[in-house]
């Protein structure tokens, strides 16, 4: 299935690639890929013909190594083996292979082609379509990239099979908010789907579905000037859980920072937009089933304000929230009061009280 020009969702990943590699020179042909994607991953590209011509640069696995010195490691690696502007670069991992590898590709003698194959659901529903690349320094995330759009990226979901439950749900809260905020359709799909005993090809449907909703936001507004800020509903507070989980040194996953972070802005959007209190509480029930509870204390309260306010989509002093008003309709640049802020931090805390 084609989602847009460039994005394929498909079982058919050796002949699409096939494909799309014939056009390069055999010794033209680069793999960037981390050391658990070449050891899960790699085996379903064996059948591709061509896969041997391929060199290969495998980098540490782990966010920790999305860093400047892993960009010149590959870098030196096309460097010295003669890449050029009539190579091709291919990306296979999740979304740290893939920031890192377009990066790397996109700078490299002013940039080169590359194909994204993402292989965890996250890097698939999320990091597939918008063409950020980049990597973290300074002990900020992303701090360094460009925006630069891939040849071709290719989901196929049999690389799902490996990737554990953590990893799947995680990539399924970006689901999950790509329904809130666009698709009554979508959200009642993944609700229906048995995330306990997965359908592979009943999930390629849905992943087509997501990724169709953050291309609309993305190809409406390219630099996130007013709509693309839909795609941040969960994310102000989801990225203060994220922020202090990883200061009390158990650091929630991105995903399951956002799925807490959306049940807070649901209340937001409840005291702010007028969302129905039953269906909030329905949805707020739903994922505390998927993603457990997440403890937090009231006195941890004045750092995560502080931490939203730190968040880098705001604007001057304004805290800047995406609310929705009902599933599907989402309204941009809502201000909430400290009050609410606590007030919506209050709900979650009992709603994860044992
Ligand atoms: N560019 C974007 O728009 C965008 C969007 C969302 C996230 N991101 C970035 O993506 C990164 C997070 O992505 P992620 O969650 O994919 O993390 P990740 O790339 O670190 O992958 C998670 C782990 O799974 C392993 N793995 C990958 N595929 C596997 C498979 N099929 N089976 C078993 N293990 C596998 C990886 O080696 C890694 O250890 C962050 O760096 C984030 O900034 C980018
Ligand atoms: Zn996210």
């Amino acid at each position: 299935m084609n989602t847009n020009n460039s994005v394929v969702v498909t079982d058919q990943l050796e002949s699409t690639l096939t494909s799309s590699i014939s056009a390069f020179p055999d010794d033209k042909l680069f793999l960037v890929t981390d050391q658990n994607s070449a050891k899960f991953c790699l085996p379903l590209l064996c059948e591709i013909p061509n896969i041997e011509k391929f060199k290969t640069i495998v980098i540490p696995s782990g966010e920790e190594n999305k860093l400047l010195s892993s960009v010149e490691k590959i870098w030196l690696f096309l460097s010295q083996n003669g890449a050029d502007r009539k190579s091709l670069v291919v990306n296979l991992g999740g979304g740290m292979v893939t920031d890192l590898g377009s990066f790397a590709a996109s700078t490299f003698k002013r940039g080169l082609p590359f194909i994204n194959i993402p292989t965890t659901l996250l890097s698939q529903v999320d990091a597939s379509v918008g063409g950020k690349t980049g990597f973290n320094f300074n002990g900020l995330k992303n701090e360094i990239g460009v925006i630069n759009q891939p040849l071709q990226v290719i989901i196929d979901t049999r690389f799902l099979k490996t990737l554990d439950h953590e990893n799947i749900i995680s990539g399924y809260a970006e689901m999950i908010k790509h329904g809130l905020i666009h698709s009554q359709d979508h959200l009642a799909e993944l609700r229906k789907f048995d995330l306990d005993n997965p359908d592979y090809r009943e999930l390629q449907g849905i992943i087509a579905h997501s990724v169709l909703i953050k291309n609309y936001f993305v190809e409406k507004d390219p630099h996130e000037r007013n709509i693309r800020k839909a795609l941040n509903f969960g994310h102000t507070v989801g990225h203060a859980f994220e922020s202090l989980s990883l200061r009390n040194s158990q650091p929630l996953l991105h995903g399951h920072a956002v799925a807490f972070g959306m049940i807070a802005e649901l209340y937001l959007s409840r005291l702010n937009s007028g969302f129905a209190d039953g269906i909030m509480h329905h949805l707020s029930q739903w994922l505390i089933s998927i993603y457990g509870k997440y403890q937090i204390a009231a006195s941890d309260y004045e750092a995560l304000y502080e931490l939203m306010g730190h968040d880098k989509k705001n604007e001057g002093k304004r805290i800047n929230f995406t609310l929705i008003r009902s599933v599907g309709e989402v309204e941009i640049n809502r201000d909430c009061s400290k009050e609410q802020v606590f007030e919506a931090l209050d709900y979650f805390r009992e709603l994860n009280h044992d």
